[in-house]
């Protein structure tokens, strides 16, 4: 089962993300947290990142790219993975279709679109800046994301339709009936 998670900011993919891999025993794999994560260890790659991240644009394509080919060729995700928060762009879908191809797989099964309004998410992501205090997580940066999703992200609803792979479910509710949904139209 190999799936892509789609949706704005805030509308789930990591929180159903992680019950996808209790649920179907396949690794979900987070350009977002590994990039959280490189710039926690202050590496190379987190220092390059971390001024995007923090203003709520996209990460160039070559650095989540190369997150996602090595992940991908380790042998946990051959038999399937969950992808949050890749692909972001027409160009990183291209690139993964041309990835999974040289895998000799005929690419995602389905990309899973979870929708939740704007107002919405700015409630559930300021209230997470309490919690969490993730950097991104600020009124302006947040809309900035948003902003950024319309404008480069939502146009990979087209591109999966296009496959006949889309679905669009949902993202208000409770934790449980939203993942029971999904794994409906995942059977
Ligand atoms: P990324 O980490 O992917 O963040 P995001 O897309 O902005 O999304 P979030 O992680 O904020 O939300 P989510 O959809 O995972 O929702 P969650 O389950 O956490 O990316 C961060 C940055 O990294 C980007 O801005 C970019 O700079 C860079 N980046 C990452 N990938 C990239 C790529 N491919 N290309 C270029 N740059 C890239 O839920 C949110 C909150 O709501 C939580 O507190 C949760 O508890 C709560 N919640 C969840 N479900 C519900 C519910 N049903 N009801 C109420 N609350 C809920
Ligand atoms: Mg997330």
């Amino acid at each position: 089962m190999k799936i892509v998670l789609l949706g704005a900011p805030g509308s789930g993919k990591g929180t159903q993300g992680e019950k996808l891999v209790a649920h179907y025993g396949i690794p979900k794999i987070s350009t977002g947290d590994a990039l959280r994560a490189a710039v926690k260890e202050g590496t190379e790659l987190g220092k390059k990142a971390k001024a995007a991240m923090d203003a709520g644009q996209l990460v160039a394509n070559e650095i989540v790219i190369g997150i996602v080919e090595e992940r991908l060729g380790q042998p946990d995700a051959r038999k399937g993975f969950i992808l949050d928060g890749f692909p972001r762009n027409t160009a990183q879908a291209e690139v993964l279709d041309g990835m999974l191809t040289r895998l000799g797989s005929p690419g995602i099964d389905r990309a899973v679109h979870l929708h939740v309004s704007d107002e919405e998410i700015v409630k559930r992501l300021l209230d997470r800046a309490i919690k969490e205090g993730r950097d991104d997580d600020k009124e302006d940066v947040i809309r900035k994301r948003i902003e950024v999703y319309n404008a480069e992200t939502r146009p990979l609803l087209d591109y999966y339709a296009a496959q006949g792979k889309v679905v669009t479910l949902e993202g208000i509710g409770s934790v449980d009936e939203i993942f029971g949904s999904i794994v409906k139209v995942l059977g």
